[in-house]
């Protein structure tokens, strides 16, 4: 059997202590990433879904065993978030509406059936070729949440923080696998470029408009406090969210001739990370635990 770094790993996170406003006194920093929540089960399921049919094309068993650790680790990714959508739930604030509009996306639009049968190679190439532009963005997040201070700064709250980071980190880990899948299958540059123009503003569009349900929809809110541009510079000032630039520029780099997704981030600190993450280390010790009470 090929051997692949990239594996799925058992997480546990205990939300019972985390707030409403997890990052305090800040509902619109709060409520701009928990759109990450509502919009990646469904999204992460998605990738999954795509992958398992592209499986019988690839050739290479290399590629082939890193495309099925990354599918364990998008699958693990869209759990860990569907948990933080129960507990905001839990708050008294109701994901429903919005998330339904996302899975919409992704599972009638983004769809099998969405193509006659006749276009499926044409769609499957289409999808891959889409995820591999997300997979670019993810992993610019991710990197972005790993060195993403001022947050900490700002008191955030541990078990979210950790959270994002064990899964940013392992969006850093994987962010070659989507591209190098895409290449395997068709590499076309023209699509390549379609992709990431339509993938690049459909983020911030998603992004803007999720943030903007949650805080119409936060009861601590109750609708005094809109989600406004004001708002976003402000906080991308201080380095609490991504800035629109560093957003921008990652279309780009994506286009380059040349360009590999290994270029971007840092493995080294992904992977440290990782091995410190409370989540990660929490389980494991919870394994542990079990085991040595079953001797
Ligand atoms: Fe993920
Ligand atoms: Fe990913």
């Amino acid at each position: 059997m090929t051997d692949t770094s990239i594996k799925p790993r058992r997480v546990r996170f205990s939300w019972e202590e985390t707030p409403l406003h997890w990052v305090p006194g800040d509902p619109f920093t709060t409520h701009l990433i928990n759109v990450l929540h509502m919009l990646l089960p469904a999204g992460e399921r998605w990738f999954v879904h795509v992958f398992k049919q592209a499986l019988p094309y690839i050739q290479d068993p290399r590629l082939k065993a890193e495309v099925k650790g990354f599918m364990g680790q998008e699958g693990t990714h869209a759990v860990a978030h569907q948990r933080v959508l129960e507990h905001m739930r839990e708050q008294g604030l109701d994901p429903g509406p919005y998330v339904e509009n996302i899975e919409w996306i992704f599972e009638r639009m983004l769809g099998d059936d969405t193509m006659p049968p006749i276009a499926r190679t044409y769609w499957l190439k289409e999808r891959v070729a889409l995820i591999a532009a997300i997979e670019h963005y993810t992993a610019v997040l991710g990197q972005w949440i790993l060195d993403a201070r001022p947050l900490d700064d700002a008191g955030a709250d541990a078990v979210m923080m950790d959270l994002l980071r064990w899964h940013g980190a392992e969006e850093v880990e994987h962010r070659s696998v989507a591209f190098d899948l895409f290449m395997h299958l068709d590499g076309s540059y023209a699509r390549r470029t379609r992709t990431m123009m339509v993938t690049g503003p459909m983020i911030v569009l998603l992004l803007k408009r999720g943030a903007g349900f949650l805080m119409a929809n936060d009861p601590i809110l109750r609708g005094r406090l809109r989600a406004k541009w004001t708002h976003y510079f402000y906080r991308a000032h201080q380095g609490r969210v991504p800035t629109l630039r560093s957003l921008a520029l990652a279309v780009p780099r994506y286009l380059r001739p040349g360009f590999h997704p290994s270029q971007e981030g840092d493995l080294r600190q992904a992977l440290d990370y990782i091995a410190i993450s409370p989540a990660h280390a929490e389980f494991l010790s919870l394994t542990s635990e079990t085991y040595r009470r079953s001797q």
